[in-house]
């Protein structure tokens, strides 16, 4: 395992985000931080805040600003991310999300916002067939199922489509990402944060391409002089 990092990670719906998010995550040691995982285990708890955020999620929508803001910021002041750092998934997805998150974090809170890049026509194909533990959240796609009947290898839990993988609601996520994240890709590339990964590919190369990407980023900027890091 080698030291924390401070990570978020953007991408179209179906690119990827989660499968690689979870990795990073634990190759650094850090939490992995996922406000659809979140907003999703909030609404299966049936809070009611949880069942608030599923009316939009199940339409494809973006949960307020508000609402997604504090709940990022509550989990970003605990002691494992404020120590050890984190990976961002799914946050931010609003230019007034991005510029909250370098209010919170401050000058240097983030070293490097990591896009993995898959064209649309391949996210569909990935969205249509993909299907997620209800308990554990893991994930497989309708030509890599569970070993044994369409029960999670991990925890036994039942693998179901997502609410919001059916086509009208993964028309309007796709609509919505053009919209409101995709242009945070100049965001960060102003800030000099920005890291594009190609993110077509078998998982253990797209794994190794953000790592490599993630590691030359670390290095330049512990080479870097202090008050420039
Ligand atoms: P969220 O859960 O974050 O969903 P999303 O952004 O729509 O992204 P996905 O989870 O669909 O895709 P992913 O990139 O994680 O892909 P995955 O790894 O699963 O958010 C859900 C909802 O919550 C939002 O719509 C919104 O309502 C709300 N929300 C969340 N955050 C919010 C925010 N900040 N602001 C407002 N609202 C918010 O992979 C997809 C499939 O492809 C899988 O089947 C996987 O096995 C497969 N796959 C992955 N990599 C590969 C590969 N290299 N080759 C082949 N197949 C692959
Ligand atoms: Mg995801």
């Amino acid at each position: 395992m080698t030291s924390g990092v401070r990570l978020l990670v953007l991408g179209k719906q179906g690119a990827g985000k989660g499968t690689q998010a979870v990795r990073i995550a634990r190759h650094y040691g850090v939490p992995h931080i996922s406000t659809g995982d979140m907003f999703r285990a909030a609404a299966a708890a049936r809070t009611q805040f949880g069942l608030k955020a599923k009316e939009f999620m199940k339409r494809g929508e973006l949960v307020p600003d508000d609402i997604v803001i504090g709940v990022v910021a509550e989990r970003l002041a605990k002691d494992d991310a404020v120590d050890d750092g984190f990976v961002l998934d799914g946050f931010p997805r609003t230019r007034m999300q991005a510029e909250e998150l370098q209010r919170l974090l401050g000058p240097g809170g983030l070293d490097a916002a990591v896009d993995i890049d898959v064209p649309t026509d391949v996210v569909l194909r990935r969205l249509s067939g993909r299907r997620v533990c209800r308990t554990c959240g893991a994930t497989y796609h309708v030509e890599k199922p569970p070993k044994v009947d369409w029960l999670c290898d991990r925890d036994g839990g039942d693998v179901v489509q997502r609410e919001d993988d059916k086509p009208e609601a993964i028309g309007r996520r796709l609509e919505l990402y053009e919209q409101e994240t995709g242009p945070l890709l100049d965001f960060y590339e102003g800030l000099g944060l920005l890291v594009i990964v190609d993110g077509v590919g078998e998982l253990d190369d797209v794994f190794n391409r953000i790592l490599d990407a993630v590691e030359t980023v670390r290095q330049f900027r512990l080479s870097a002089p202090r008050g420039q890091r």
